[in-house]
């Protein structure tokens, strides 16, 4: 007989939470919702912090929790990492905001550079979302070709061109699974901008063939991460990435890959792990250690800029020293050795619980590649997704919603959409820490 449901941990939840309800409150007064990011929302508002620390963060409610959201992927390095933050100490101190440029932005492009083989030239800007209109750009301006091809669950920031069959509900899933029809995620997308984007089939390859064969002329790039995030946790499989590679190549199409999560899943990037080399790369996320920051990288041929007539690149905030300082000092702290450890601190969990949840009939799965995994409650049918669509149909949300709650009334901060993100400074007592939460709370729920 379950002692925890919805009702109990969203109420438990309030109750725990209930400086952070507050503060939402009061924050709408000037902006809607409370807060400037929507994503941030955790049932009925966000918990506001006061502090973090290693892998834990200090809530403004009073509370400790140790932290696997670490903003949705990117605190890599974890909270106030001493070497990240005398990097950044020694730059206030010196000033950080010109009209010129500084060192920063060469090293960090330098050790994208050395890190990712396929790619050459770097530009920056604030924002993954940012980068990925670069990235489209250079891609249109490349090619003479308009249309971006998406795949359907995949997200690539807030660009109108990307705002479309994101989110895994179920009313916004409309056409054949392997003839999906984009849709928009938000209101405001012009019709325009739908016209021009494709949308794509995750794992399969020859409906995903056959529609980029029928717009091959018109399409400039396919966008894609290889496991994604925000439309929910799906792997797309190796085989299957390599075969677009091959496609793209074939069409004329420029393959971008979004690592703004992937690079966390090893040293060279989850291309690096899939041995795929993508015409342009968007990072963001972890490479700013928790300042703001995107770039796209790729092959040199790509980056004519405005200079050569072609790509106009700028923006105020730019390479920003703050953020180029901070990512550089991560990429020292993220190592071999320190990818290593994650990736063996993450497999642990995936292993461990999920065999103990398959051993005990519980349909909780957890699976993904690298440091960033998802986790699921679905109705028993399946133990693997290979599409958001499999993920929507099956995964059951108010068991979703009451596992998120659960863990952070127990001291655990997961993302609330099914997704987890490890950081360096985690201990092995930390990971036992989140299993063993994670074990009482489905115990209690099945
Ligand atoms: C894969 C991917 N691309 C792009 C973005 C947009 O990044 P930003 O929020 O920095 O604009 C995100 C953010 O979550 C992301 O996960």
């Amino acid at each position: 007989m379950a002692t925890v449901t919805l009702e109990t941990a969203a109420e438990q939840f309030a109750a725990r939470f209930a400086a952070s309800g507050e503060l939402s409150r009061s924050g709408a007064r000037y902006i809607p919702g409370g807060y400037s990011r929507h994503s941030l929302t955790f049932g009925p508002h966000a918990i506001y912090v006061e502090r973090g620390e290693g892998a834990y963060m200090h809530t403004a409610d009073g509370h400790r929790l140790l932290d696997f959201h670490n903003n949705f992927s990117c605190n890599i390095a974890g909270h106030d990492h001493p070497h990240v933050r005398k990097s950044l100490l020694d730059l206030v101190q010196r000033g950080y905001s010109f009209g010129n440029p500084m060192r920063h932005e060469h090293r960090l492009a330098e050790m994208l550079c050395e890190r990712v083989a396929s790619v050459e030239r770097v530009i920056f800007s604030c924002s993954a979302s940012e980068s990925c209109l670069s990235a489209i750009r250079i891609a249109r301006a490349n090619t003479g070709k308009d249309k971006v091809a998406k795949f359907e669950g995949g997200y690539h920031g807030l660009g109108d061109d990307f705002m479309l069959s994101l989110h895994p509900f179920r009313e916004l899933f409309p056409g054949p699974a392997n003839n999906p029809i984009a849709v928009p995620n938000t209101a405001g997308i012009p019709r325009h901008v739908r016209e021009n984007v494709v949308v794509l089939p995750q794992n399969d390859l020859e409906s995903c063939a056959r529609i980029l064969q029928a717009h091959a002329a018109e399409i400039a790039c396919v966008i894609m991460e290889l496991q994604t995030g925000a439309g929910g946790v799906i792997t797309l499989e190796r085989d299957f990435v390599q075969g677009i590679r091959e496609l793209t190549r074939k069409l004329g199409i420029v393959m971008i890959i979004d690592e703004t999560i992937t690079l966390r899943a090893g040293y060279h990037g989850m291309q690096g792990l899939y041995d795929v080399q993508p015409d342009l790369t968007v990072f963001g996320k972890m490479i700013g250690g928790g300042v703001p920051i995107g770039a796209v990288g790729g092959r040199a041929e790509y980056f004519r800029m405005a200079e050569e007539g072609m790509v106009y690149h700028s923006g105020t905030h730019h390479g920003h020293p703050l953020a180029t300082a901070a990512g550089i000092a991560t990429l020292e702290v993220m190592d071999q050795a320190a990818y290593a450890k994650l990736n063996t601190q993450a497999d642990r969990i995936r292993k461990e619980l999920g065999a103990w949840a398959a051993a005990k009939g519980y349909p909780f799965i957890v699976y993904g590649v690298g440091s960033h995994l998802g986790y699921e409650i679905t109705d028993g049918s399946a133990r693997t997704y290979r599409s958001c669509r499999d993920m929507i149909r099956r995964s059951v949300e108010p068991k979703m919603q009451t596992f998120a709650f659960e863990m952070a009334n127990r001291g655990v901060f997961p993302m609330y959409r099914g997704q987890i993100a490890l950081s360096q400074p985690m201990t092995d007592g930390d990971i036992e820490t989140f299993i063993g939460t994670a074990q009482s709370v489905l115990g209690d729920m099945f």
